[in-house]
């Protein structure tokens, strides 16, 4: 080893971990290597907006207990993507409230028969308050659209004869003066002039508030013995003589 790469070792050595904890941790951009694989989850996902008055009923008649179809028409949705825009329906782009997105992903069998692979969903993007099932289980819940989130769902996968996985994301695009960007709901009591329990977003910012799946979904496998983060420090040193500059820099 080079005394470049054994002092490398030196730093990353300590962050091999397999704690239970990880998903708190660094959550670094997902890639592809010996050790792990890649599942997108791009594409066509069904998807509905909650009309109901209180934009509750997916909750009440707890839509991610089953396929989305089954409690009700869907449309097709692009992931990533806004769902603003994809119809040609107003009230579909000027929607407030939960959105339902679902897509149902085959797991390659040694995924969920091998208990030394570790299975995470990770969310790229979801603008703006999202729940998380998989297979009708609540794996997560994340504020802000615009970091990345994941689950540890292994066990979940693991536990039985299942080969699909059914990830159901509820999405609440509302925002309030604690958002970013901050907004805040009106309601409209003129019943004379607006339906009951009428409300509209007001914002004070010149862009739309696009909301959905902005970026993508991917399922990935670690080995349960990991790198979770790294973290490189760099600094300035001081000593250094005349000339030799180049030879750092260009080693
Ligand atoms: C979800 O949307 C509704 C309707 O705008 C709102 O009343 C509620 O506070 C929102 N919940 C969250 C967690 O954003």
């Amino acid at each position: 080893m080079s005394p470049k790469l054994s002092a490398c070792w030196v730093v990353l050595g300590p962050l091999l971990c397999s704690c239970a904890l990880a998903l708190q941790g660094g959550m670094l951009f997902p890639r592809e290597s010996p050790s792990r694989e890649l599942k997108a989850l791009d594409g066509l996902w069904s998807f509905r907006a909650d009309f109901s008055e209180n934009r509750l009923q997916g909750f009440e008649q707890q839509w991610y207990r089953q396929p989305l179809r089954e409690s009700g028409p869907t449309l097709d949705m692009p992931v990533p993507s806004s769902f603003n825009d994809i119809t040609q329906e107003a009230r579909l782009r000027n929607f407030i409230g939960w959105v339902w997105y679902e897509r149902e992903a085959i797991l390659p069998q040694r995924w969920t028969q091998d208990s030394e692979m570790r299975v995470v969903l990770r969310i790229n993007s979801a603008h703006y308050y999202a729940v998380v099932w998989v297979n009708g289980i609540h794996v997560v819940e994340h504020e802000g659209g615009h970091l990345p989130f994941e689950a540890d769902i292994s066990k979940l996968v693991q536990s039985g004869p299942l080969t699909t996985c059914r990830v159901t994301i509820a999405i609440n695009n509302t925002l309030t003066p604690h958002t970013l960007p901050p907004g805040s709901i009106i309601f409209k009591a003129d019943t004379s002039m607006y339906p009951k329990g009428y409300f509209v977003q007001d914002i004070n910012f010149d862009f739309f508030n696009y909301a959905g799946l902005h970026r993508s979904v991917v399922l990935y496998t670690t080995p349960t013995t990991y790198i979770d983060d790294i973290t490189v420090t760099t600094n300035v040193e001081q000593d250094i003589g005349e000339g030799s500059w180049r030879e750092v820099l260009c080693g």
